[in-house]
């Protein structure tokens, strides 16, 4: 089981007070698409994703965003059991969506860039590595189905 101190439990639970879930999921996606253009192909139902422009004005895309943002929420309120929380989703991604792995860490990092920018001064060295941790745990859970 993932252990986590004191620090990386009140600074999860912190950021995910602070941030705004109808800025960051969307954010976060499109920048997903638009930098990783190869991701777009899961995203087929969509519609227009032809440039940066198409993409951060696609509504498909804001609302996905935000159950992205949703689906994380669940394991900050679960964070000692994230491996079961995302057992359903593990197995969605992998058997149903088949969405290559390797896209979660894209997915995660362009997360990280988002809160970064929302959270500020705030998001200090110890900040960022309590935040990787927790990406890590999730990226790790969504992938355990794959094996
Ligand atoms: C659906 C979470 C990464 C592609 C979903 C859903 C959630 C979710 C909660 C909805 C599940 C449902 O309807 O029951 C996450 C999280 C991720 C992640 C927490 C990583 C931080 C990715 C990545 C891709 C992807 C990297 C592809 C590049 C999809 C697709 C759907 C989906 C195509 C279905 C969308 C639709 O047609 O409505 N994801 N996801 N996901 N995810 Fe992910």
């Amino acid at each position: 089981m993932v252990k986590w101190t004191d620090f990386e439990r009140a600074t999860i639970q912190d950021i995910f007070s602070k941030i705004d879930y109808d800025v960051v999921g969307p954010a976060a996606l499109s920048r997903c698409l638009i930098v990783y253009p190869w991701t777009q192909r899961y995203f087929g139902g969509f519609g227009n994703l032809y440039n940066a422009a198409a993409i951060t004005s696609n509504p498909k895309v804001a609302a996905h965003g935000k159950v992205v943002i949703s689906g994380l929420e669940k394991a900050v309120k679960n964070m000692d059991d994230i491996k079961t929380i995302y057992k359903d989703l593990s197995v969605l991604h992998s058997e149903k969506l088949q969405v290559d792995p390797d896209n979660f860490n894209l997915l995660a990092d362009c997360l990280t860039i988002v809160v970064a920018g929302q959270i500020g001064a705030a998001f200090t060295p110890e900040v960022h590595a309590a935040f990787q941790k927790f990406l890590a745990v999730v990226v790790a859970s969504l992938r355990k189905q794959y094996y």
